[in-house]
């Protein structure tokens, strides 16, 4: 939510502004209500920034160039303190002479009071936001320091809230100062050059050295340096890490949109995901987890918290993760965790899944659950970013970069993660469980291929959500592990087509939905396989012909040769036969490419859905 870069070169350097422009292409998915870039050019700072996406900036920058610099910052903006208007739009400027110029992701707890006390002191604002209060309070510091890493850590001292704040300063040419504190930031370590970045992809194009930053840190960089203090001032080491994708990973790679592009790569997020992870008897391997087995074998309840997309792969995680282990598992949006009063305690693993490691709700949850005394494990796709950070163990998802903001890949690779701590837990119980695990292992190797061949044949389901452009409601049923599947399927709808979807419980349609079922009314169904337990089957074929009598057009997904559902389905998409709990794997991709044709078919911006941004980082 968001995105954040700055870059300084050496004084001879005058590529700032472009590199920045570049890193902001690439964190656009983190928000795009406006654009700004800030560079520093003899004794001012020259500020360009325009509402909307960075197009309009680009080509104001084009119309009116700026100076050629070496230092410079940008942001691309998901609007929160003031409407998304030039005005409001970043960067700001700081004090009454101008000459500093922050930006900021976040949000500003103690704006107000602060800005009551400095209206009082004579400070002009121009714009809505907390941000621009934060570049005054950082100018009053500087005025009192002469030094901008000193301003800030005074200034963060003063702010509330979850920021991170970047600035720059005219008396300080080839320096950009950042602070974080429960928002993301890292560092790009370059030759004769250092970049700060929301994440990694801000500078992916020209380092994959990078340094991660912890909570309360404040950064320096110059060309050739790099210092971090903690907010007490002290310095601290950062950690480096090499990125393991490179600049064409991020990009559409001759696709017409990334999640197209990201569609098609589940076969790699999966077998990436799964790769390494087993010995070869089959013996699951998870030392990376760094969590004693007796503390794993300790574990009486599992919990899992996560937003969006990453909770309905918590859903199928609890269907599978109960049946394969016998330990009680709950699943739960982030934000309803943390503000409620959960039974958890040392015996309690607490599972947040999350593709970009920072989303707020997902990291308040975890907090939460340190300091209810539970072990914590996080699901992530992100390397370097916060929940990983503050969580005791980590399972990355080897999903590579998402992009587009409705998840796709990222989906199936936390899906698979959660099977592999699933699995883990069951084999470290022994006896019949372990022998289940070694069992469904060898089965999830063969689901990449499975996928593909799903991806394979999906020309008819684009002719269907073509011919459905100006459908105005669909419906989505699932029982089982469908059930997440058919409200993944009703989400990526409403994110990408803002079309009225409904996700439900086969099971539950007869208490109420039903009612909503008119003649011609689509609905798609997950239907179990055959062999699932207790004739859920059967019962899900009874829900198809309830609709279908009452005039619904059934869109049914079913697996190879399940013939019982041929009579009542106007029309059957196939996916390859598997075992009950990892159908998801397959069931969930016919519904991501519904919604990419269908919203694609109308011409809308599938990458960057109105309204949305890819990492969420205010609660
Ligand atoms: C946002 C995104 C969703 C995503 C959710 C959780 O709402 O728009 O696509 O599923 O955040 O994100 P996370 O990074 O924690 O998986």
């Amino acid at each position: 939510m968001c995105g954040i870069v700055g870059y300084v070169g050496a004084a001879s350097d005058e590529t700032a502004l472009g590199v920045v422009m570049e890193g902001l292409a690439r964190l656009e998915y983190r928000g795009y209500d406006s654009a700004g870039v800030a560079v520093l050019d003899g004794d001012h700072v020259e500020v360009r920034k325009r509402s909307g996406k960075l197009a309009n900036l680009r080509a104001d920058i084009d119309a009116r160039p700026l100076p050629p610099t070496a230092t410079a910052i940008g942001h691309t903006r998901w609007a929160t303190h003031g409407g998304p208007t030039d005005t409001n739009a970043h960067p700001h400027r700081g004090g009454a002479d101008g000459r500093l110029a922050v930006i900021h992701n976040g949000i500003i707890e103690n704006f107000h009071a602060l800005k009551t006390e400095l209206l009082a002191q004579g400070a002009v604002f121009s714009s809505e936001t907390d941000t621009e209060v934060a570049a005054h309070v950082l100018a009053a510091e500087y005025d009192r320091t002469g030094d901008l890493t000193a301003a800030m850590l005074a200034a963060v001292a003063r702010l509330q809230g979850a920021f991170t704040l970047l600035a720059v300063h005219v008396d300080q040419p080839g320096v950009v100062v950042g602070a974080r504190r429960n928002s993301p930031l890292v560092v790009g370590l370059g030759e004769g050059a250092n970049y700060l970045g929301s994440d990694v992809a801000a500078f992916i194009g020209h380092t994959r050295e990078a340094l991660e930053l912890g909570q309360d840190q404040v950064v320096t960089i110059t060309p050739t340096s790099v210092s971090v203090v903690g907010f007490d001032g002290r310095p601290v080491e950062g950690r480096r890490y090499h990125v393991d994708w490179d600049a064409a990973a991020a990009t559409k790679g001759g696709y017409p949109s990334f999640m197209a592009k990201e569609i098609d790569e589940q076969p790699h997020a999966v077998a990436d995901t799964l790769l390494g992870r087993t010995k070869e008897d089959g013996e699951l391997v998870l030392d990376e987890l760094r969590v004693s087995e007796d503390a794993l074998r300790a574990v009486t309840k599992v919990v899992i918290v996560a937003c969006g997309t990453a909770s309905y792969a918590g859903m199928v995680a609890k269907y599978a993760i109960e049946h394969w282990t016998r330990i009680p598992c709950e699943v739960e949006l982030a934000h309803e965790f943390r503000y409620r009063d959960p039974v958890v305690d040392r015996h309690t693993l607490v599972v947040s899944v999350s593709q970009s490691g920072e989303t707020m709700d997902t990291l308040m949850a975890v907090k939460h659950a340190h300091e209810l005394g539970a072990l914590t494990i996080s699901i992530c796709n992100t390397h370097g970013s916060t929940i990983p950070r503050e969580s005791d163990a980590v399972l990355y998802t080897h999903a590579g970069p998402e992009v587009a903001v409705a998840s796709t890949k990222a989906f199936l690779a936390q899906i698979t993660a959660c099977y592999l701590l699933g699995l883990y837990l069951a084999q470290l119980r022994g006896g019949t469980q372990a022998d289940t695990a070694a069992a469904v292992m060898r089965e999830l190797r063969e689901m990449p291929e499975k996928i593909q061949t799903v991806l394979d044949r999906m020309e008819r389901v684009r002719e269907i959500a073509r011919f459905m452009a100006d459908t105005r409601s669909v419906l989505f049923l699932g029982r089982h592990v469908g059930f997440p599947v058919a409200l993944e399927g009703a989400l990526k709808l409403k994110e990408i087509a803002y079309i009225h979807a409904e996700g439900f419980a086969a099971g539950e349609l007869k208490h109420g939905p039903i009612a909503l079922i008119e003649p011609g009314q689509p609905v798609f169904i997950v239907v179990p396989g055959p062999a699932t337990p207790h004739e859920l089957h059967a019962k899900v074929v009874s829900n198809i012909q309830e609709i279908r009598a009452r005039g619904a057009r059934t869109l049914v997904i079913a697996e190879d040769g399940d013939e019982a559902v041929v009579p009542f389905a106007d029309e059957v998409i196939r996916v390859p036969a598997t075992s009950p709990l990892l159908a998801p794997l397959l069931t969930v991709v016919p519904l991501q490419v519904f919604a990419l044709e269908l919203a694609t078919a109308k011409g809308l911006d599938v990458d960057q859905p109105r309204n949305l941004a890819k990492s969420v980082t205010v609660e």
